[in-house]
Formats: structure tokens, C-alpha cells, sequence
């Protein structure tokens, strides 16, 4: 079994590395892979040094699983001739989230769904892992109605570069913005470009995505994706709707109850608590006075872990467990047919 990180040098590649070491995966090799100015370098797996090779070089290896986060439009590029070599793809990129052939999958919501033909795997945006995460137990069971987002996301959602801006900023160092504007001490309402609607592409992201895993095209969901000058951890200020009526302590018991979730009643979660953790952190849920069906949530989680590294880690665990991807099935088999296990 040979797992590839295709971006092992940037945040979310740095970080699946860390949560590879934290889990048990049965692989026997991990190649890693960056661009091309990164090859010969090292990264460090598990006190082994690593060398960096080329996506093409990892191409050649045909692994059994490649997770991808180099960004949407080398993903366009490289994921399919990965899949045409027969690994399976876990991209972290917005390339082919909302592909109608393609699963957008969260494991606790919707891996059931994967089958052994699902070559490439989209893992959702960082913003719309935690929300689902903290709703789709409420969705189950009342239904939403409609959901009212405000995001408060951290500069490492925009890579290392976005945390070299912050970082230069409060040094007073001059250096390369990625930000339209100065990040630190500010607050930008304005996470990836603006679409012609005036909305931005994150806050697309937010709507679309959610309905799609949800796999719930009636819920109304509308957000505000902000930046903020925090390092790591997105917060989110959610008022949410039911479709049937619900008593808070109702919400509140599910809330507890809900895979993937810590539900915080006497404290509320700050991104610097939840930063490094794989939890979704749910805290201040109340009724809002103004309607019967409706409540508000403060919803945080660490958007490089639960909304990255961890869920595709997640994803290529319940491949692997449930002999999901061709190449494992294929090597689980003795030859007159019968599966060994892995
Ligand atoms: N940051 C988050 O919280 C987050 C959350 C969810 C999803 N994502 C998505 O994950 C992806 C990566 O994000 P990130 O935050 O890890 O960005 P990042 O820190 O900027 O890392 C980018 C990675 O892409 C590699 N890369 C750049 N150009 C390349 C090329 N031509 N060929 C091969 N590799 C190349 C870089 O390698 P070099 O070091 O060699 O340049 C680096 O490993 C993006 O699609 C992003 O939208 C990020």
C-alpha cells in the first residue's frame, strides 16, 4: 500500500504528515511530492527524513491513494492522470468539489456513499466541513430550513502566504501581500475573489457545498466570509432554522450527541483552543427571540486538521477499512479470489 501526499510541503500537506503519524493506516511506503523547486528537499515523517520527488515521479509510482492539496488548477491538471493510473484521488482543492460525477464526502456524513469506481474524492471547503459537521445530526432529525452564516477564518485558509502577510505585518516587515488590504489589526469582508453577484467565491463555496453533502438542495443557506488576524482556527456565527419545531434543550441534546462535535455549555470555543484539536467545538446556542424554529450557534474547529488533513485522512482510512479503493481490493485478494485482510 503506497500513499502519496502530492503538496507535502505546504500547510495542509505538513499537516496531513502530522496526522498520518497520529493514525494507523497499514501503508508500507508514503512518497511525498511538491513542485518542481522542492525536489531533492526533505520533510520530516515520524523521525524519518523524507525526500521530495516531482508529481510526475509519484505519477510513475502509481500509488494506491494520493491526497492532493496543490491547489485547483494543478489538481485539474494531475488528479486525473492519477486516476487513470488507478490511484485514488483525495483532492483538498475546490477543482472538482461540485462536479456532479464527483462525492464531496465528510466521513461521518456521507462515506457510506463511496464505491470503488469514485477515483477522485472532493474534500469539501474548510468552512463547510465544521458547519456540517456541527448540523447534520440537527438536519437529520428537525430539518433545516435555512441557514444564516457569518465567518470569522483564519489567514493559514489562504496557505503560507497568508500567514507571511499577518506575520510581516505585525513585524513592521515590508513583504509580499496576499491580502488586497493590511490583515493585521483588521478584519477583511472579503475570503477569495468576488463573484459578479457581489458574493465571494468562499461564500459560494459555503452555500454549495453544504447543500451538496447535506444532499439537501431545499435548505436556503446565505453567508458572509470574513478574514480575520488569527493564525490557525475558523469561527463561524451561525443562526440555523428548523423545519420542525424544537425545544432548546432538544437542539442542545443533539448538539452533545453528534459525532465529530464537542458541544461546550458552561465556556464557548476560541480557534486558539481549537487549534491543533480534531473536534468541532459548538458553544453559546440559544433561541433567537425573533423566530420560533430558529437558534444561533458559534461553531470553531481547526480549518488544517477537521478542515483539511484530518477529513481527507479520514476518507482514504475508510477506503482502506472498507477495501473501497480498486487497487486495495485488488491486492486484498488471494488467487482463487477470496479477500485477505490488509
Ligand atoms: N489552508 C487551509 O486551511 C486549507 C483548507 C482546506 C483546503 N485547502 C486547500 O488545500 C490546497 C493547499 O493549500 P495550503 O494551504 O496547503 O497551501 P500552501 O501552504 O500554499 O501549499 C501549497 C502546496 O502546493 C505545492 N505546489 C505549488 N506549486 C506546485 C506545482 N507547480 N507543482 C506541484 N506542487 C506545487 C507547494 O509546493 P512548494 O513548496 O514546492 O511550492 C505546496 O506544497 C489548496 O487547494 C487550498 O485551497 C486549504
Amino acid at each position: 500500500m503506497t500513499i502519496a501526499i502530492i503538496g507535502a510541503t505546504g500547510l495542509v500537506g505538513q499537516t496531513m504528515l502530522k496526522v498520518l503519524e497520529e493514525r494507523n493506516l497499514p501503508f508500507t511506503n508514503l512518497l511525498v511530492a511538491a513542485s518542481d523547486q522542492s525536489k531533492g528537499n526533505t520533510v520530516a515523517y515520524n523521525g524519518v527524513t523524507l525526500t521530495l520527488v516531482s508529481v510526475q515521479s509519484a505519477l510513475n509510482a502509481k500509488p494506491d491513494i494520493a491526497l492532493f492539496s496543490i491547489g485547483a488548477e494543478l489538481s485539474e491538471f494531475w488528479a486525473p492522470q492519477f486516476a487513470s493510473v488507478g490511484t485514488t484521488v483525495i483532492d483538498n482543492s475546490s477543482a472538482w468539489r461540485m462536479h456532479d460525477n464527483i462525492k464531496l464526502v465528510v466521513p461521518e456524513i456521507n462515506a457510506k456513499t463511496l464505491t470503488p469506481e469514485d477515483k477522485i474524492i472532493a474534500n469539501p471547503n474548510c468552512s463547510a466541513i465544521q458547519l456540517v459537521i456541527a448540523l447534520h445530526d440537527l438536519h437529520r432529525h428537525f430539518g433545516l430550513d435555512r441557514l444564516v452564516i457569518s465567518t470569522y477564518q483564519s489567514v493559514s485558509g489562504s496557505g503560507q502566504s497568508g500567514i507571511d502577510q499577518l506575520k510581516n505585518e505585525q513585524s513592521g516587515i515590508a513583504g509580499e501581500k496576499f491580502y488586497p488590504h493590511t490583515i493585521h489589526e483588521n478584519a477583511l469582508p472579503q475570503c477569495d475573489d468576488f463573484s459578479d453577484d457581489g458574493y465571494t467565491k468562499e461564500e459560494w463555496k459555503l452555500i454549495n457545498e453544504t447543500k451538496k453533502i447535506l444532499n439537501d438542495n431545499k435548505i436556503g443557506v446565505t453567508a458572509t466570509a470574513v478574514r480575520v488576524p488569527v493564525i490557525g482556527g475558523h469561527s463561524e456565527s451561525v443562526n440555523i432554522t428548523l423545519s420542525k419545531p424544537a425545544q432548546l434543550e432538544e437542539v442542545a441534546h443533539i448538539l452533545k450527541n453528534t459525532a465529530g462535535v464537542v458541544f461546550l455549555e458552561d465556556s464557548y470555543p476560541m480557534p486558539l483552543n481549537a487549534y491543533g484539536s480534531d473536534h468541532v467545538f459548538v458553544g453559546r446556542l440559544r433561541q433567537d427571540h425573533s423566530h420560533e424554529r430558529s437558534f444561533n450557534l458559534w461553531i470553531v474547529s481547526d480549518n488544517l486538521r477537521k478542515g483539511a488533513a484530518t477529513n481527507a485522512v479520514q476518507i482514504a482510512e475508510y477506503l482502506i477499512a472498507n477495501k473501497i479503493n480498486s487497487k486495495a481490493l485488488s491486492s486484498a485478494l488471494t488467487t482463487d479470489g477470496q479477500p485477505n485482510s490488509l
